[in-house]
């Protein structure tokens, strides 16, 4: 058996974790990073796409932007399309920031290039088994090529997902959830065919919720709203191009060009705290402490906004020996946390179809859209949220 040492184990090698394993790094903070899939496996994941410009800003300040730069699609504004019309938020005009549609998987893969040109210690299809002693001398004992080590560490960062092992650990009475599920899901395709916008189109239609993005020129990204139950076998491809036609080419004039697809899935819907986010030495962040339903974009902006938090913190600790930002690490995340919560619960409010919706309430679906759209105030205050609220403390990047 190892047994190593650093001074912070980070267990996932996701958004979160490897974000922090690269910004701790570049502030001469030693960690090792532990992925429990390999690294094909993460570097293929599909999953999100929309940075927020302060994402954006921290992977280029931190040095790993160059390729994000050269292949991210920015995006100025977004189109809401429902009762056959479109109105375009332009988030330049009214708040003077934008998006980067850029997917999750290539940021992953920038990052584990960075750490693995510059050396530092990451280890794939090594699985975290436990966290011990996280009070005092903490400890992650975690399997690798068939054998168990451990890692003893200052610190652990529980950066494994929604799924991980960091936030079970904790014993029922140290910690609180706050969750809501919704009566749907999310069936994802991307597909070899140009996008039919050059921006977002998120669409809402009687027959339920519609998403138009994209990866590059050439591939769409698209999501249609389903049944939480529902079983991707019962949607072939021709099934899928005819519903997203129909709830999406309302408006006179756009027409949805389908093209063969090569990956589908289906994504459940969830708002989820976990509150606090750190127990001593332990500290949870991104889908490991929140899940926000993917309607804002938020969960990868958010797990990059934990990790801005916990760097902040660390890096006063081992520089100046102050505990202060550590300590606050959960009320400064939770700040942003509860908007984003409240901000992703609205869109999804807003844009899709709940069982058992009458005539009343699909008018209310309209009048607020229909509000949204036309008055200047309520445009700014959804760009504002969709390209990122502003961070109310200062960062190193
Ligand atoms: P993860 O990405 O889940 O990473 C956790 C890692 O930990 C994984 O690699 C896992 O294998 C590893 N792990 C787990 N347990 C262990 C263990 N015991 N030992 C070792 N390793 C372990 N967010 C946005 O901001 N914008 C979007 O546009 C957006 N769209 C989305 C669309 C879809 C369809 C989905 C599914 C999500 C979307 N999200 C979006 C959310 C975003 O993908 C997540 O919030 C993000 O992946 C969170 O990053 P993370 O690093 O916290 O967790
Ligand atoms: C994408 C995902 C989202 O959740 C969203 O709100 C917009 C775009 C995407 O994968 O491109």
């Amino acid at each position: 058996m190892a047994k190593l040492r650093t001074q912070v184990g980070i267990i996932g090698a996701g958004p979160a974790g490897l974000t922090l394993a690269h910004l701790l790094h570049l502030q001469g903070i030693e960690s090792i990073v532990l992925e429990r899939h390999s690294r094909e496996y993460v570097e293929t994941r599909v999953r999100a796409g929309v940075l927020e410009q302060g994402t954006v800003d921290i992977l280029c300040n931190s040095g790993v932007g160059e390729r994000l730069k050269r292949e991210g699609l920015q995006h100025q504004g977004v189109e809401l399309r429902f009762d056959g019309k479109g109105h375009r938020i332009d988030f330049q005009e009214l708040v003077g920031k934008s998006i980067t549609v850029y997917a999750q998987q290539e940021v992953v893969k920038d990052l584990i290039a960075a750490r693995v040109g510059y050396n530092a210690p990451i280890y794939f299809e090594a699985e975290a088994l436990r966290v011990d002693d996280y009070d005092a001398e903490p400890k992650i004992h975690y399997q690798h090529n068939g054998e168990a080590h451990e890692i003893h560490c200052d610190f652990i960062a529980g950066c494994d997902g929604f799924h991980g092992i960091c936030r079970l650990a904790i014993p029922a009475g140290q910690i609180q959830f706050h969750e809501r599920h919704y009566p749907f899901a999310w069936l994802g395709i991307l597909a070899h065919v140009p996008p039919a916008s050059h921006e977002l189109i998120y669409n809402y239609h009687e027959r339920g919720f519609a998403l138009l993005s994209m990866r590059s020129p050439e591939i769409s990204r698209l999501y249609l709203q389903c049944a939480s139950d529902e079983n991707i076998e019962n949607w072939s491809d021709d099934r899928i191009w005819a519903e997203l036609g129909t709830r999406m080419a309302t408006r006179e004039g756009f027409a949805l060009k389908d093209g063969p697809i090569f990956q589908k899935g289906i994504t459940p819907m969830r708002s989820f705290v976990a509150e606090p986010m750190q127990f001593g030495k332990l500290f949870l962040l991104g889908d490991a402490a929140h899940i926000v339903p993917p309607t804002g974009a938020k969960g990868l902006n958010l797990a990059v906004a934990d990790v801005r938090v916990l760097t902040r913190g660390l890096v006063e600790f081992y520089q100046r020996a102050d505990r202060a930002a550590l300590q606050r690490y959960t009320e400064r995340c939770l700040r942003r946390v509860w908007k984003c919560q409240r901000f992703s619960w609205w869109m999804t409010s807003m844009l899709h179809r709940f069982p058992d919706e009458d005539s009343f309430s699909h008018q209310l679906h309209l009048a607020e859209l229909d509000y949204v759209t036309s008055s200047r105030a309520a445009s700014a205050t959804l760009a504002e949220n969709y390209v990122g609220l502003p961070f109310d403390t200062p960062g190193l990047f």
